[in-house]
């Protein structure tokens, strides 16, 4: 279990000064450890939120497009967690871009949810699609999310979201937005952050620009995680520390200063993910070496699957 270590545990902190929340520009605060519930299918997907909230997360990353809302609002609404000390996420999916769309479709994550206001709402993706048609480009909105953005600002005057947020944009892209007239900036941007695709250029750009991270596929996804948990390093510093080599990963991403989005649908692991750690410099350096020693992989990039003639990645 424990690789070449020698177990001479170090036993360093099992008192995390981890954040447990950071602040948004709202002010209000987002915890920083959340259940990820992409490809968590229908039929599992509420046991996994209600081991979550169980376990002590206030905080689950779910979207329009991911087809599991219904059972994750019933979920949350059959814990005994009242819906004020849950932070929600859900995302606006491509063919909704149009600002006469974005309404209904928020509306409709609503519905599913069962609930009458989003923590925190994204644009999924940087690419519109025309509403109906199987992933046609939308190039005006594409090219320009400023008339998707004031709609989203609207909604966030109308009550029915609380923060609103990118997702997979990179610095170019973020740039093209925040050239405009804002009236309220990106609060998050969630991105692939992770071993194989560790993004040090952006995190730090982030940082310098006051826009918090959010880490998906935080484990390299279920094409990586096997990979990622194998990493000798990473198998000793948990062995070190007495912990596992998913919560040496996922404490990792706390500790660059991300917000964190495991997801599994095995209680077990559930459980496991939510406790993170200090990590002491020494291993937390090891890493942030070792991440950005290789070739940066994705695991997530639909640009060919889509059919784009660019990719959505490229600055
Ligand atoms: N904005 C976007 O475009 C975008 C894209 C991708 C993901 N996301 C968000 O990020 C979340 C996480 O990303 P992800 O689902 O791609 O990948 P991930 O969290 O990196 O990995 C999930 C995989 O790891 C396994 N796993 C989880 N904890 C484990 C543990 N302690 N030990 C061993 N295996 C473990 C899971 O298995 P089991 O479930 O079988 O336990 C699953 O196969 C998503 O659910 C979603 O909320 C957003």
């Amino acid at each position: 279990m424990c690789g070449s270590c020698k177990c001479s545990q170090r036993n360093s902190s099992t008192i995390s000064k981890l954040p447990s929340h950071y602040t948004l520009p709202s002010g209000d605060q987002i915890p920083s450890v959340a259940l990820g519930v992409w490809q968590a299918s229908k039929g599992e997907v509420g046991a996994a939120v209600k081991a979550a909230l169980k376990s002590g997360y206030r905080h689950i990353d779910d979207a329009w497009a991911y087809h599991n809302e219904e059972e994750v609002g019933q979920a949350i609404r059959e814990s005994a967690v009242p819906r004020d000390q849950i932070w929600i996420t859900s995302k606006l999916w491509n063919t909704f871009h149009a600002p006469e769309d974005v309404e209904s479709a928020l509306d409709d994550s609503l519905t599913k949810l069962g609930t009458d206001y989003l923590d925190l709402y994204l644009i999924h993706w940087p690419i519109a699609f025309k509403k109906d048609s199987n992933n046609v480009l939308e190039e005006s909105l594409t090219s320009d999310p400023y008339p998707t953005w004031q709609k989203l600002e609207e909604m966030v005057e109308k009550g029915k979201v609380r923060n609103i947020g990118i997702s997979n944009f990179n610095i170019p892209r973020i740039k093209n937005l925040t050239a405009n007239p804002l009236k309220i900036q990106p609060a998050v941007n969630q991105v692939e952050l992770n071993f194989w695709n560790p993004q040090p250029e952006l995190l730090k750009w982030s940082k310098e620009n006051n826009l918090l991270l959010e880490s998906y596929s935080p484990l390299g996804s279920n094409k990586q995680v096997g990979n990622t948990l194998s990493i000798p390093e990473v198998k000793d510093i948990a062995c070190e520390l007495g912990i596992t080599a998913a919560q040496v990963i996922i404490s990792w991403h706390v500790q660059r200063g991300t917000i964190v989005l495991p997801k599994s649908v095995t209680p077990s692991r559930v459980e496991e993910n939510y406790h993170i750690f200090e990590l002491p410099q020494d291993a937390f350096d090891t890493i942030e070496r070792l991440a950005a020693a290789h070739p940066p992989k994705r695991v997530v990039n639909p640009s060919k699957s889509w059919g784009l003639n660019f990719d959505i990645f490229d600055d």
